[in-house]
């Protein structure tokens, strides 16, 4: 199914769902994304999660320390900033991020759901009724964590159930909410975000089109293929592959790259996050190669995040190559070190620096 292209050359990338956490971390990771996308969504899951205004401003001043430090050429990669959802967040904080005009999303965790998300939503049309008629009515996009918390439901099934449990009745009450379902894995998800109504997007990584659950577990249990939503069964993984390369506006691309500590990860109790932001478009041109679909790597990286946030399309482009790419057994992270996902292996397609 290979094509025969050699070269890409797209409009600069964006990568709309990002951790670059803080401190030491943020130092040592953010170039990595900034050599590749022009623009991203930096999630705000920190330890506080970054739920004001004020605190979204001073984490874009150190992200722009941490740029200038990385020898970043001013301008060339802006950080897109975001509010955490909890259920204290008033109407009048909403309206102040949207005349911010840095902040660009407001993030639903429900509580509980994944990495630093104990702050998160208990009861989202109970408790953020009067957040989410603000975000609806300013034009804020709601970004979603899409899995239930219950610990009764399968880890596989909880995005699924998710969609019928949160998704349904929040797009009930608030129909002209801008939605992301952020990192969706499953095909239930796939399905619902084509036929739903209104504005509805979705964020697909680059880990979830390349991988099914059995990476967790080849040769023995491999936590650097763990993350959530966790991978999920081969079938998934397929529809999900279909509906990026598709060129449909509705799905675009979310790296999720989340960096822990190599110690954190191999740990009788692992933390959950794939660091891909390193080699991120190469990862995605494998995928899209896969099918014969590079032609619409452009649209999934590049056209369609935008749109959906109604942003511009970056200036300048990215050049992939059709060459070996070694990916590095481990990257120097704070005073550790990052395992990037499929470390030590190789891919076909090189970033042209
Ligand atoms: C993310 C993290 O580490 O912050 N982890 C992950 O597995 N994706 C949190 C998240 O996006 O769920
Ligand atoms: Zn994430």
């Amino acid at each position: 199914m290979q094509s025969t292209i050699d070269t890409l050359t797209i409009v600069r990338p964006d990568d709309w769902h990002l951790h670059l956490r803080d401190g030491a971390v943020l130092n040592s990771v953010v170039a990595d994304t900034a050599r590749q996308f022009g623009r991203a969504i930096v999630m705000p899951n920190l330890r506080p999660p970054v739920t004001t205004i004020d605190l979204a401003a001073a984490y874009r001043d150190r992200i722009h320390s941490a740029l200038a430090q990385a020898d970043i050429e001013p301008g060339s990669f802006t950080p897109l900033m975001t509010l955490y959802l909890t259920d204290n967040t008033t109407a009048a904080e909403v309206l102040r991020a949207k005349e911010s005009g840095f902040v660009h999303g407001i993030k639903l965790y429900p509580a509980g759901a994944t990495t630093n998300s104990d702050a998160g939503v208990t009861d989202l049309l109970g408790r953020c009724a009067p957040a989410l008629e603000a975000m609806q009515a300013c034009g804020m996009p709601l970004l979603v964590h899409g899995e239930v918390t219950d610990p009764a439901i399968d880890l596989f099934d909880r995005e699924a159930v998710f969609i019928d449990r949160v998704m349904i009745p929040l797009r009930n009450a608030f129909p002209e909410l801008k939605v992301v379902f952020e990192h969706l894995t499953s095909s239930d998800g796939v399905d619902y975000v084509r036929q739903a109504q209104g504005p509805v997007a979705a964020t697909i990584t680059a880990h979830h089109l390349l991988y099914n659950r059995n990476a967790l577990f080849q040769g023995g249990i491999r936590p650097h293929w763990y993350c959530l939503p966790v991978l999920k069964r081969e079938k998934h993984r397929l529809a999900l592959l279909e509906a990026a390369t598709s060129g449909t506006g509705r799905f675009f691309l979310g790296t999720d790259s989340a960096p822990h500590p190599k110690g954190l990860k191999e740990h009788a109790c692992g933390c959950a996050g794939c660091y891909t932001a390193l080699h991120a478009m190469e990862l995605y041109a494998t995928a899209f190669d896969s099918v014969g679909k590079l032609e619409n790597l452009e649209a999934f990286a590049s056209l369609n995040g935008p749109a959906f946030y109604g942003l511009p399309v970056n200036q300048g482009t990215l050049t992939l190559r059709r060459a070996t790419y070694q990916i590095p057994a481990e990257l120097p992270m704070a005073d550790s070190t990052v395992v990037p996902l499929a470390a030590g292996e190789s891919l076909g397609w090189t970033v042209q620096q």
